[in-house]
C-alpha cells in the first residue's frame, strides 16, 4: 500500500469514530432557544408529542461502548492502513496454523497406510474410502467423480491403460505426471492421406470401411505410425500411445474425431502431484485407482 492510501484509511477510520462521539456530544448540548427538560418541543403528530427529554442512559452507554470497542479493536487487529495490530493476527497466519493442525492430525494416518503395498491397500475398505475422498478433492475435476473420465481425460475404471495399470505404473503417473504427444499429420499427409489412414485405423477395431482406402492407409500407417503405436497398433505404454485396435477412444471414435486426431495431433497432460500432495497421499490414491479395476 502506498503511503497515501495508508493515511487515507487511517484518517477516514478514526475520523468516523470521533465523528460519532462528537455527534452524541453535540446533540446533548443545550442550545439557548430550546425548551427545558421534560417540556414539549412543540412538535406533535397524530396526537404524539415530542418532549425535550435526554437520551436514555442505557442507550448512551451502549453508544460509548461501541466507540471504545472500535478503538480497542483497531489497536489489537490490523485495520489502520499498514498498522499490523499488537496481536499480529493475519488471515494468512490463521490459514497456515489450520494447515499445520490438519497436517499434524492426518499425516500420521497417511503414513501408516504407506507401509502397506498398493495392491494390499486396494483390498482395505478403509484405505480405499480415504483414497476416494482424496480423489474427490484433487482428481475429479478432470477424471469425473466416478473416475470414468470424458473426452481427453481417460477412464480410470476400465482396466484399459495408456501408461500401464500395475501399481507402480499408476503411482508413477500420479507422482510425475504424463504428457502424451500425438503429432499433427496435416502437413506430411494431404486430406486423402488422412482419410485413408483414418479408415485403416477404424478397420483395426473391426469396422466396415472402404477396403481400398484402408489398404492405402495401411502403407502410410506402417511408414509413419508404427514407431509409436507399434506394428500391432496396440500402443506403447512408455509413450502412452493409445491402443488403436480396441473400442476405447480417448478422443472419440467417430470417423470425424479420428481424422481430427490425426490431422491436428493431441497432447493430453496429466499434472505431476508429487510435490503438491506428497508420496504418502499419492500411495493411497494409487491404491484407490488400482481398486477400481481390480
Ligand atoms: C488437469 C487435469 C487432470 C487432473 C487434475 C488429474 N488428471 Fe490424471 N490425467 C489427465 C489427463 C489429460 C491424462 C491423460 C494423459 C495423456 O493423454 O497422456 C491423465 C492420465 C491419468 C492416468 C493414466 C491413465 C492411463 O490410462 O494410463 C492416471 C492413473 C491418472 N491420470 C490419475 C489421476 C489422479 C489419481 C489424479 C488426482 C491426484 C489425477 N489423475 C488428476 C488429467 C488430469
Ligand atoms: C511420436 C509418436 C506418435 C506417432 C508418430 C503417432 N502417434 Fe498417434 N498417438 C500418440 C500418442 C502418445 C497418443 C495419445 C495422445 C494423448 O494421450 O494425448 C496418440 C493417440 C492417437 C489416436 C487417438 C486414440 C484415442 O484413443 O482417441 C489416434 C487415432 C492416433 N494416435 C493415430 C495415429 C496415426 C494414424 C498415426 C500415423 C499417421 C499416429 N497416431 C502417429 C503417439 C504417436
Amino acid at each position: 500500500m502506498t503511503n497515501f492510501f495508508n493515511w487515507w484509511v487511517i484518517v477516514i477510520s478514526l475520523g468516523n469514530i470521533f465523528a460519532c462521539y462528537w455527534l452524541i456530544k453535540w446533540t446533548m448540548k443545550k442550545r439557548p432557544q430550546e425548551t427545558e427538560v421534560g417540556e414539549s418541543t412543540g412538535h406533535a403528530w397524530d396526537g404524539v408529542e415530542e418532549l425535550n427529554n435526554p437520551l436514555p442512559k442505557w442507550w448512551l452507554w451502549l453508544f460509548y461502548i461501541t466507540i471504545v470497542f472500535a478503538l480497542v479493536y483497531l489497536v489489537l487487529f490490523p485495520g489502520l492502513g499498514n498498522y499490523k495490530g499488537v496481536l499480529g493476527w493475519s488471515s494468512a497466519s490463521e490459514y497456515n496454523e489450520e494447515v499445520a493442525d490438519s497436517k499434524a492430525k492426518y499425516d500420521p494416518i497417511f503414513e501408516a497406510f504407506s507401509k502397506t503395498s498398493v495392491a494390499d491397500l486396494a483390498k482395505d475398505a478403509k484405505a480405499v474410502k480415504a483414497g476416494e475422498r482424496l480423489f474427490g478433492s484433487y482428481c475429479s475435476q478432470c477424471h469425473g467423480s466416478d473416475a470414468k473420465g470424458t473426452t481427453g481425460y481417460p477412464n480410470l475404471t476400465d482396466n484399459d491403460w495408456l501408461y500401464g495399470g500395475e501399481p507402480d505404473a499408476i503411482k508413477q503417473t500420479i507422482m510425475m505426471g504424463r504428457n502424451g504427444i500425438m503429432p499433427a499429420f496435416a502437413g506430411p499427409l494431404d486430406d486423402k492421406g488422412i482419410e485413408n489412414v483414418a479408415n485403416y485405423v477404424q478397420s483395426l477395431s473391426g469396422r466396415k470401411v472402404d477396403a481400398a482406402s484402408a489398404e492405402a492407409g495401411k502403407a502410410t500407417f506402417q511408414a509413419m505410425c508404427v514407431a509409436c503405436h507399434g506394428a500391432d497398433a496396440k500402443g506403447n505404454k512408455f509413450l502412452g500411445s493409445a491402443n488403436l485396435t480396441d473400442t476405447t477412444w480417448l478422443y472419440g471414435g467417430s470417423a470425424g474425431a479420428i481424422k481430427k486426431t490425426i490431422a491436428k495431433g493431441r497432447s493430453g497432460k496429466m499434472p505431476a502431484h508429487k510435490d503438491f500432495l506428497g508420496e504418502d497421499k499419492v500411495h493411497l490414491l494409487a491404491a484407490y485407482i488400482y481398486s477400481l479395476s481390480n
